[in-house]
């Protein structure tokens, strides 16, 4: 999929490397104005490790995306089904778990090429929703959701170090 010069393909291996630096610099530029550096590094360090992504993009129930533009990595998406989605709503829906634009990039539309192709890739698989958390203190990104016609339903814990935070459930139907 390209809009421009923003080219959207799936991740494999090789990309790796990649993935590892724009989780950490993404996560480190959302969230570190708001979190403790001891939380920050131990999320870092449980979650953006090679090992890890290795681990995750193996999963037959994950499917990562990156966005060039102008041959520079620009941001990824992570999308989960069946027994990778981070909770129990329905086996065939789909959860988009990281949508991340590097900060210098963000309102170029990337992240609406994200969404299309989550839904894309979904309803592929005939998931009859999408859906996500987002930190209830995260307001750019739930406007964004909103824009993209997501609908709050629930909420969760999600963990950063140790602070429990809330997230806001929010789904597409399809
Ligand atoms: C949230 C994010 C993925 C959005 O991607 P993006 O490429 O910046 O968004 P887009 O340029 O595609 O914006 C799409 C629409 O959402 C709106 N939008 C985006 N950010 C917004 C904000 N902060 N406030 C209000 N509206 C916003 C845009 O105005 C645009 O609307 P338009 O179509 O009328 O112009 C991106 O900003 C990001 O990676 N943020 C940091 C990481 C993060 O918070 N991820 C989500 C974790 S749950």
């Amino acid at each position: 999929m390209t809009n421009n010069t923003i080219h959207i393909f799936q991740a494999t291996e090789e990309h790796l490397n990649t993935l590892v630096d724009l989780g950490r610099t993404t996560f480190v530029q959302t969230y570190a104005k708001d979190n403790s550096v001891d939380n920050m590094i131990e999320y870092l360090d449980a979650h953006f490790k090679l090992n890890q992504l290795k681990s995750e993009l193996r999963n037959p129930d994950s499917f990562f995306y990156l966005a060039a533009k102008d041959n520079e990595y620009v941001g990824f998406l992570k999308l989960n089904t069946g027994g990778a989605q981070t909770e129990e709503t329905e086996a065939a829906a789909f959860e988009v778990e990281r949508i991340y634009v590097l900060k210098k990039f963000q309102g170029l539309r990337i992240g609406t090429l994200f969404m299309e192709k989550a839904i894309e890739v979904a309803k592929a698989h005939q998931a009859p929703f999408i859906w996500l958390g987002v930190w209830e203190e995260n307001p750019d990104a739930i406007a964004f959701y909103e824009k993209c016609g997501y609908k709050p339903f629930g909420t969760h814990t999600f963990t950063i170090g140790d602070d429990d935070q809330t997230d806001i459930m929010m789904k597409l139907e399809l």
